[in-house]
């Protein structure tokens, strides 16, 4: 059975809709920024403080390598995974990728108050945000399977969703 991928900027709705949907279908939930942390024994924060990004890179890919041999999960990513092409290569090869699109105006608010995500710490989150949607945008469209347009939706309208183009 294929695994299911959940790839899409920060904020929106991965690791919530991935629970969810691993509720509903009854298969079980990796979540990689969660896993990553519990491998290392440290935060993304702290890792990413410590080692620098490029470190942080590298145990997204390792992870995501390792995982494209599991069957049936519903796997929850990190914002950035689709930014190398050996991580899609590897979620290709594993299964299904699912792109949850949020608009801006909705990441910003759900972002206002974020003091976990290294990237966009400080008062200028909505430039960064805008920033990094903006080099982003095209990889999650060439990762993607399927779409869902997640602005306005709540977590069971999603899944729903997901459930209905599975
Ligand atoms: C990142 C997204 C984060 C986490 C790290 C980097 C990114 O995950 O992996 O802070 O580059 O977009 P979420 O998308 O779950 O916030």
């Amino acid at each position: 059975m294929d695994n299911i991928y959940l790839v899409g900027f920060m904020g929106s709705g991965k690791s919530t809709v991935g629970k969810e949907l691993a509720y509903k279908l009854n298969r079980e939930l990796i979540d990689m920024d969660y896993t990553i942390e519990q491998k290392q024994g440290k935060t993304i924060k702290e890792i990413f403080e410590s080692e620098g990004e490029e470190a942080f890179r590298q145990l997204e890919t390792n992870l995501v390598i390792e995982l494209q041999d599991q069957k049936g999960k519903i796997i929850s990513t990190g914002g950035g995974v689709v930014m190398r092409q050996e991580n899609v290569d590897a979620m290709k090869a594993g299964g299904k990728v699912i792109f949850l699109h949020a608009k801006e105006e909705q990441l910003f608010k759900f972002l206002k108050y974020d003091k976990k995500r290294p990237l966009l710490q400080g008062d200028d989150y909505k430039d960064k945000i805008r920033s990094l949607l903006a080099k982003r945008e095209s990889f999650y469209m060439n990762a993607a399977d399927m779409i869902i347009q997640c602005t306005g939706k709540n977590i069971q309208e999603i899944t729903r969703e997901i459930m209905d183009l599975l």
